[in-house]
């Protein structure tokens, strides 16, 4: 059992008692996965919107939020500052009332659980003149620096500061704290969270901003559609170049969360190393094009029954190796790099996987390793031989993804794997051990 100690509202701190750094999972390999399974609400935009509501000083309502470790992480964000959040978890629902806000501070101790906490610092800076956010440092999949999102905001007019670990951002001038100024940023890469920010921080700017080099996302693109409808007015999210008309206020909104496109390929790469039959509903095929492409090519059974459902089923021939790179979208996601090296891990043949978006994103392979794969890393690539079988092993969870990676690994493997670490699962996927019961395996949670 661990003591967490929060601070709250810059006085009390609160007492919480958590068993996550102790849960494991615990999967008996081997066996078939097969019926249907509902995708959550995307975690990537979910995030972004409820940042993004601190933009307007009246309540929102954010529907199909998936009920997540990252989303309480982000609920806790918007509290310290002394935002009303309310939670239906069955309805999975967020009720946002940013009137009661006091203070534009994120704390080093919720930027260093999640880094998207640094998505609160556009709306702070836009709707208050000044925004003081930790720096999330570094993190297990490289060191995700946030230059790109700073120098947007120093473009748009702000000046900021490095103190104690802290960045402080400000409007301020001989005036007081004055507006952000609309102009046009070109990203060096099209990084998403620079996108969103510098998007959010753009709409209640004063005149027009463009962003070239733009991420494509189609989280950005629904981030764009709920600020619409809050009152911004914003075009193009979802190309490379994306046009904001400042305004000078938004309102409150209601709002449906897109469906989480890796969370849906998670299942297709599961259903693909061990499934038949199995069907993924809330799978916008759409958003999983060149996922679903690469999968193509290494021979699965996939079908996109319709536009929202995906349906896996045991091949008709042995399956083929591939080469895959990640890329930014509409390139294969680098967060989707792990479960593919693990279905190319059973995959007879060499195939190279190679990674361009983040360093260090080869840390399970360590883990996959021991549980009999044969990968090999030569710099940023991943030589994976296929093995005919992996056997189960005690192995960590070193991040979300590679956590999804492992499991996987171990519904595929001869005997027992216990994943320990699993609060990084826990952190983006909804019911991950629950979902993949009801398809059939042997999984458990111990604490
Ligand atoms: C988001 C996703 C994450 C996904 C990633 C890439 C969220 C909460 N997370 O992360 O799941 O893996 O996109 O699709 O949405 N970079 C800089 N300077 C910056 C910003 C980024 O150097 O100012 C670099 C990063 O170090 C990284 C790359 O750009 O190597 C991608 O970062 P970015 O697209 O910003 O990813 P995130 O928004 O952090």
């Amino acid at each position: 059992m661990v003591l967490n100690l929060t601070y709250v509202n810059g006085k009390k701190y609160r007492v919480v008692y958590r068993l996550i750094l102790v849960e494991r999972f615990i999967i008996k390999g081997g066996r078939t996965l097969s019926g249907r399974v509902s995708i959550s609400g995307a975690k990537n935009s979910a995030l972004k919107l409820m940042a993004a509501s601190l933009l307007s000083g009246s309540e929102t309502t954010i529907r199909n939020v998936p009920m997540i470790e990252d989303v309480y992480t982000m609920v806790e964000v918007l509290k310290t500052m002394g935002v009303k959040v309310s939670i239906d978890t069955t309805g999975k629902t967020l009720k946002i009332h940013p009137g009661s806000i006091k203070s534009q501070e994120a704390p080093y101790e919720m930027v260093r659980k999640m880094r998207a906490s640094v998505l609160v610092t556009g709306p702070l800076l836009a709707r208050f003149g000044r925004a003081r956010v930790a720096i999330p440092g570094g993190c297990n999949i490289g060191s995700r620096g946030i230059d790109l999102h700073l120098k947007g905001f120093e473009v748009l007019g702000a000046k900021y500061g490095i103190e104690h670990g802290y960045i402080n951002c400000s409007t301020e001038n001989k005036m007081g704290h004055g507006r952000l100024k609309g102009a046009d940023i070109n990203l060096d890469f099209p990084s998403r969270g620079a996108t969103e920010n510098l998007m959010m921080a753009a709409a209640l700017a004063h005149g027009r901003t463009t962003i070239t080099n733009a991420a494509r996302e189609p989280e950005i693109a629904d981030l764009a559609g709920f600020l619409n409808r809050m009152g911004a007015c914003i075009s193009g999210a979802g190309t490379d170049t994306i046009t904001i008309e400042g305004v000078e206020t938004l309102h409150g909104a209601e709002y449906e969360v897109m469906p989480d496109s890796i969370e849906a390929g998670t299942f297709i790469a599961a259903a693909s190393i061990c499934g038949n039959g199995v069907i993924i509903e809330n799978a916008v095929r759409h958003n999983l094009e060149v996922f679903y492409l690469k999968l193509k090519e290494i021979g699965v059974n996939i079908d996109a029954a319709n536009e929202n459902t995906i349906r896996v089923d045991r091949p008709e021939a042995d399956y083929r190796p591939i080469n895959v790179s990640t890329l930014p979208y509409p390139g294969f996601p680098t967060d989707l790099q792990p479960v593919i090296t693990v279905l190319l891990t059973l995959v007879q043949g060499v195939s190279i996987v190679t990674e361009n978006v983040f360093e260090n994103r080869f840390m399970y392979v360590d883990e996959l390793n021991r549980m009999g794969a044969n990968i090999k890393i030569e710099g940023h690539h991943a030589v994976v031989k296929g093995v005919r079988k992996l056997s189960g092993a005690p192995v960590r969870a070193f991040d979300l993804r590679a956590g999804a990676a492992v499991v996987l690994a171990g519904l595929a493997a001869e005997g027992t794997t216990e994943v320990s670490d699993i609060y990084h699962i826990q952190r983006g996927y909804e019911n991950f051990d629950l979902k993949l019961k009801g398809l059939g395996a042997d999984i458990s949670m111990t604490g």
